[in-house]
């Protein structure tokens, strides 16, 4: 097996393993707490999705550096491989019981996007991908929609946790889309939303203010199934999430056009 195949092997087995945690205490009683403000949660599944994962990857890749959204990662800046970790990517729903919520895994190596492996537990969907080898959902190959104007399109966005007191909102695209696209979801886990565009099942998203583990695996499987990303002017999409743009590549132009104004 080449390494990246390895890689994924691993990923997916600590992504189906988290994502049976989720399933199992979903809908149960957790201990919910707030982070950075009173929007942001997490809860102990939060936590112990994290646990799982990070004492995986040290067990069987100790030279690995762990980039997790808890802060239980680790390891040396200079380490070949890293992962980037949301452990459960959709706390709020998970904690409204709202049944949507995934676990997202993306490994880079030499800081180029190359594995990812992200599982929604309650429809029992994984989709990985390795970069040169296609993005799949399951055993199905990924292609991106062929929608090709944005009337017809259905997009996707979220909102960051300081929209209560930021101006920089998001608010103004989205009512930009809302009157040009022919529908915007906003559903809360933008791991999955970067799924749904490898899927064809979006057309695009677009999200700002997201972190590196919101973005790692899905940047991933769009690319791997013909889609673009980019930041918000069509630029590099960054790896710190900071902007996020994907759509199936058609819509790209249109996309950055509406939302520069
Ligand atoms: C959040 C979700 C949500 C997005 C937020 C993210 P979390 O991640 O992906 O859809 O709008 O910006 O922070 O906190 O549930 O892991
Ligand atoms: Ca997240
Ligand atoms: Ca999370």
């Amino acid at each position: 097996m080449s390494e990246p195949d390895a890689v994924l092997d691993l990923a997916v087995r600590l992504a189906r393993a988290a994502g049976q945690l989720q399933r199992e205490r979903y809908e149960t009683r957790f201990e919910i707490r707030v982070k950075s403000t009173p929007i942001n949660l997490v809860t102990e599944v939060d936590h112990a999705c994290e646990k799982l994962i990070v004492e995986g990857i040290a067990a069987q890749r100790p030279d690995d550096a762990i980039e997790a959204e808890e802060g239980s990662g680790g390891g040396r800046e200079d380490a070949a491989w890293r992962w980037v970790i949301d452990p459960l990517d959709g706390t709020t729903n998970y904690a409204h019981g709202y049944p949507r919520f995934c676990v997202s895994i993306g490994v880079e190596h030499r800081g180029i996007r190359s594995v990812a492996a992200v599982y929604d537990p309650l429809l029992d969907e994984l989709y990985t991908a390795v970069r040169g080898a296609g993005a799949w959902l399951g055993r199905r190959r990924l292609r991106v929609s062929q929608t090709r104007g944005l009337a017809e399109a259905l997009v996707a966005t979220g909102f960051a946790y300081d929209v209560r007191r930021s101006q920089d909102d998001n608010l103004d695209h989205f009512a930009a889309l809302v009157k040009r696209a022919r529908g915007v979801r906003r559903d809360g886990s933008a791991a999955l939303d970067l799924c749904y565009v490898a899927a064809g099942r979006f057309d695009g998203f677009w999200e700002l203010k997201l972190q590196p583990w919101d973005v790692a695996a899905g940047l991933l499987l769009v690319e791997e199934a013909g889609g673009c990303t980019s930041d918000l002017r069509g630029g590099p999409a960054p790896r710190s999430g900071r902007e996020c743009l994907a759509s199936n590549a058609l819509l790209h132009d249109e996309l950055v056009a509406a939302l520069s104004g």
